[in-house]
C-alpha cells in the first residue's frame, strides 16, 4: 500500500514537472495561434486590399451612401439606333433592357433548413432586384446538383403570392435564355465586332461554416472551378473557364459568428450584404451554407405542392382521422440506450391511446424503410440495436409508416425517382406534414434520437400555429417527448 502511494507521488512528480513543460508549450502556442490569427483578421477585415481605392465594397462599416438598387448600367446599347436583340430578348423574358439573376446553386443541408435558405435568398434577390431562379430539388435537397424541377417538392404558385415583386425563373427557363443570348451573340458578333459581350457573372461563395470569424469578411477570392461542378451542366452556354463566354469575378464570404443571431444583427448584417452584392453582373451565382435566417424577418414556410399534400391527406384518411404521429430519428440516439427508449416509447403510446382514445401510431423515422439504406444522408451506423429496437416497436404495435400505407405510389413506381427514394428525399416532406396533422405528437427525449431537429422543430412550430391560430381543436398537443 505504502509502496503504492511513494510510486503515486514520485510519478505525480514527473507528472507536475511534465505538465508544467506542456502547459509552457501550449501557452507559447496559443499566443503565437492569437498573434497570427490576429494579424490574419485584421488584414482580412481591410480586404480587398489590392485594389483599395477602386473598391466600393469596403466591409468595416455600413456604408452611408448605398448606391441605388436600381441603377442597372446598360452595357449594351445600340448606336445605330436598331433595335438591339439582346435587349429584345430581355425586354421579353425579363421585362427590361438587361437580365440580372440570382442564382443560389447550392442551398446547403436538407429540406427543413434549405426552404428557410431559400426564402433568405428570395429576400435578397428583391432587394437586388434580380430575377430569382429555381434551383433544382432531389434527396431534400436544393440545388442545381439534384434532378427534379423546383416544382416536385414546392407550390410555385404560392411561393410567387409569398414573393409578389420578383420574377421566379427555372432551371429550365434560364437555360432557354443562356440559349437565346448565345445565339443572338453568334450573330451579332460574326459581323466582325463584339456587339455582345461575354456573360458577365459574380461568383461568390457566402458561408457560415466551421472557424467563423468574429466579423463578417467580403473579399476577392481565388477561381475554384472544382466548387463549381454543379454548374458544369449549364456548359457550354455559361462556361465560367471559358473568358469568351463569360467574364467572373470571384468573392468569398465568411459571415461573422454573431451576426445572424438576432433581428438587430440580422437587420445590420443584411443591409451589408445587400451592398456589398449590389453589381453590374448580369448573373449573381452563390454557393452558399449558412444555417440562419440572412434577414430580419423570416418568412413562412415555402408551400409543398399539391401532389404531396394530397399523399398526406390519404394517410390520414386511412389513418381514420386519428392518429399519434411519432418522429423517432434514431441518428444521434445512444445505441446502448435504445432497448431503453423502446420500452419508454411503448409506455408512453399506451398511455395516450387510452386517454385520449387514439387507435392508430403514424412512425416517421430515418430508420431504412424500404432499403437498407437509412432515410438521412448523415446517419449511417446502423447497429443491431436499432434493428431491435424498430423490431420491438413493431410487434407490439401495428407501425403505420408512408411505405405500410402506400404513400408516393405514383412517382415510387414510374421508374424515374427511384433514387429520391433510397435515402432522404420526397418522403420527407411527407413525413413532416402527416405528423404536422397528427392528432397526438410525440418525439424522443435525449438519448434516444437526435433531439435538436429543425425538422421536429418544424412540425411543433406549424402545429402551434394550428392549435393558436386556425383554432384547430383535432389537434390535442404540440408536442411532447417521450420518457426514458
Ligand atoms: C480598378 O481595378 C481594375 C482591375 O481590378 C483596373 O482595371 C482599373 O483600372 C481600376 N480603376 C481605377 C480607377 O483604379
Ligand atoms: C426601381 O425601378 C422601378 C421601375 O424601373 C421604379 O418604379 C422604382 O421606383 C425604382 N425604385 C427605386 C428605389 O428607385
Ligand atoms: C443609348 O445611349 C444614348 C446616349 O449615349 C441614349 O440617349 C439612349 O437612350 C441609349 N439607348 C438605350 C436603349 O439605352
Ligand atoms: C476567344 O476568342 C478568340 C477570338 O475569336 C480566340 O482567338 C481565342 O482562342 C478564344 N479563347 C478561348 C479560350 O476559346
Ligand atoms: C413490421 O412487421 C411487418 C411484418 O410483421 C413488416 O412487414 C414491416 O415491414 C415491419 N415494419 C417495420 C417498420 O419494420
Amino acid at each position: 500500500m505504502a509502496k503504492l502511494k511513494l510510486d503515486f507521488s514520485q510519478n505525480k512528480l514527473f507528472e507536475n514537472q511534465k505538465t508544467r513543460k506542456t502547459s509552457f508549450l501550449i501557452c507559447f502556442f496559443l499566443l503565437l495561434w492569437y498573434i497570427i490569427s490576429f494579424f490574419y483578421y485584421e488584414q482580412e477585415e481591410l480586404l480587398p486590399a489590392k485594389n483599395e481605392e477602386n473598391n466600393t465594397e469596403s466591409l468595416i462599416a455600413i456604408p452611408i451612401t448605398l448606391p441605388p438598387a436600381n441603377t442597372t448600367v446598360n452595357t449594351i446599347n445600340d448606336t445605330d439606333n436598331n433595335k438591339n436583340p439582346l435587349q429584345e430578348l430581355n425586354k421579353k423574358y425579363c421585362g427590361r433592357s438587361i437580365c440580372k439573376f440570382l442564382f443560389v446553386y447550392t442551398h446547403g443541408e436538407q429540406e427543413t433548413k434549405a426552404n428557410l435558405h431559400f426564402r433568405s435568398f428570395s429576400q435578397l434577390a428583391e432587394k437586388l432586384n434580380r430575377i430569382m431562379i429555381l434551383a433544382n430539388v432531389g434527396l431534400s435537397r436544393i440545388g442545381s446538383c439534384e434532378n427534379f424541377p423546383f416544382d416536385f417538392y414546392y407550390n410555385t404558385n404560392l411561393l410567387q403570392k409569398e414573393f409578389p415583386n420578383i420574377i421566379f425563373k427555372s432551371e429550365e427557363e434560364f437555360i432557354f435564355w443562356l440559349k437565346e443570348r448565345d445565339q443572338i451573340k453568334k450573330i451579332m458578333n460574326s459581323k466582325d465586332n463584339e456587339v455582345i459581350p461575354p456573360l458577365s457573372i459574380l461568383h461568390s461563395d457566402i458561408k457560415r461554416f466551421g472557424r467563423t470569424p468574429l466579423k463578417t469578411i467580403y473579399k476577392d477570392a481565388r477561381p475554384n472551378f472544382n466548387k463549381n461542378r454543379c454548374l458544369l451542366k449549364f456548359e457550354p452556354l455559361m462556361k465560367l473557364t471559358d473568358s469568351n463566354n463569360s467574364q467572373v469575378r470571384y468573392t468569398k464570404m465568411d459571415i461573422g459568428r454573431n451576426d445572424l443571431n438576432t433581428v438587430k444583427s440580422r437587420t445590420e448584417f443584411s443591409k451589408l450584404l445587400v451592398n456589398v452584392l449590389t453589381t453590374d453582373e448580369e448573373i449573381l451565382l452563390v454557393n452558399s451554407y449558412i444555417g440562419r435566417p440572412l434577414f430580419p424577418e423570416i418568412m413562412p414556410v415555402i408551400p409543398y405542392n399539391d401532389y404531396i399534400l394530397n399523399e398526406a391527406q390519404k394517410i390520414k384518411d386511412k389513418l381514420s382521422s386519428s392518429y399519434i404521429g411519432i418522429h423517432w430519428r434514431l441518428e444521434r440516439s445512444e445505441p446502448k440506450l435504445l432497448p431503453k427508449c423502446v420500452q419508454g416509447l411503448i409506455e408512453t403510446l399506451n398511455i395516450i391511446m387510452k386517454k385520449e382514445g387514439i387507435k392508430n401510431i403514424y412512425l416517421a423515422t430515418d430508420y431504412p424503410l424500404l432499403s437498407s439504406r437509412s432515410q438521412s444522408s448523415t446517419f449511417r451506423q446502423i447497429t443491431q440495436y436499432h434493428h431491435d429496437a424498430i423490431r420491438t416497436l413493431n410487434e407490439t404495435f401495428k407501425i403505420n409508416t408512408w411505405v405500410s400505407l402506400g404513400g408516393l405510389e405514383q412517382i415510387r413506381k414510374d421508374g424515374k425517382h427511384d433514387k429520391e427514394f433510397i435515402g432522404p428525399g420526397i418522403q420527407g416532406i411527407l413525413d413532416k406534414l402527416v405528423c404536422m396533422n397528427s392528432n397526438y405528437f410525440i418525439s424522443g427525449p435525449k438519448g434516444c434520437s437526435r433531439f435538436v431537429s429543425s425538422f421536429t422543430k418544424a412540425i411543433a412550430e406549424e402545429r402551434s400555429n394550428m392549435i393558436n391560430l386556425e383554432n384547430n381543436h383535432d389537434l390535442l398537443n404540440i408536442i411532447d417527448r417521450w420518457e426514458l
